[in-house]
């Protein structure tokens, strides 16, 4: 699998934010790994139009039901419909703001891997949590209940964000970026068998283009899910070539 570069844009974008969009698929040829950018909803049929088929365009969030009496909500349906390839599911600020349980992600993730979208399932634990030494067993059980027993490779990543480095400038160090990621490893394997050895485990939080090389290049570390640093082009670009700095120093990362 390649290593896979996902923005975030949370509510952030009007429609002169598809420059960025046009700016990124000039580029996208130019980089070794897959793209992937997830505008709010109200610019998703949009962005895929400029994204001339250059770069993925993904949701950022979806319902587990196709279609029904759910004001205000989107299905996974239909964003396969408007063009999107992927979505991001169980975001700290959905599981935050939005009260979601790990059992609701996971009813997500099985609708949206059904309607075809590949699922970025994110977990991570809160700085309180990580202070008290709980983080594997918060991003255990978060696991364990979100990711659909169907996920693949092909349909699933695991984004592992941890919440106190989201948006703060703080990121954990790179030790403890690849003992997280190895422990979602082990963890991906035992839920979904060996298959998973090959299924992409992006760090997000912070990433910033001075930073990414040194986080993509820890082991286990299979792409980047990246919010701030992914509304500007120019940035969002940055980190994608941070992987191609990778390649030439260690070769392809194939899994
Ligand atoms: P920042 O990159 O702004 O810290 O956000 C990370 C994030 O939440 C991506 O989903």
């Amino acid at each position: 699998m390649r290593v896979l570069i996902a923005g975030n844009w949370k509510m952030h974008g009007m429609s002169q934010a598809l420059d960025e969009v046009r700016k990124v698929a000039a580029e996208a040829d130019r980089v070794a790994c897959e793209l992937l950018l997830c505008p709010p909803a109200t610019l998703l049929e949009r962005a895929v139009g400029a994204s001339a088929g250059r770069l993925a365009i993904g949701g950022q969030d979806c319902h587990w039901e196709r279609s029904g009496a759910f004001t205000g909500d989107i299905s996974a349906a239909m964003l396969a419909d408007a063009g999107a390839r992927a979505v991001i599911l169980g975001h700290s600020e959905r599981r935050q703001y939005h009260g979601e349980s790990s059992a609701q992600v996971q009813a997500k993730a099985k609708a949206a891997q059904e309607a075809g979208l590949m699922t970025i399932v994110c977990v991570g634990e809160s700085e309180a949590e990580r202070r008290a030494g709980e983080e594997r067993t918060v991003v255990g059980e978060q696991l364990v209940a979100s990711l659909p027993p169907q996920s693949t490779p092909d349909n699933c990543v695991v984004a592992y964000e941890p919440v106190w480095a989201i948006g703060s400038g703080l990121t954990p160090t790179p030790a403890e970026i690849a003992a997280m990621h190895g422990f979602i490893r082990e963890e991906v394997c035992r839920l979904l068998g060996s298959a998973a050895r090959a299924m992409r485990i992006l760090y997000g939080g912070s990433v910033k283009p001075a930073n990414a090389a040194e986080i993509l290049s820890l082991a286990e570390v299979g792409g980047a899910l990246v919010g701030g640093a992914s509304l500007k082009a120019d940035e969002f670009l940055a980190i994608a070539r941070a992987v191609r700095a990778k390649i030439n120093l260690e070769g392809p990362i194939v899994r």
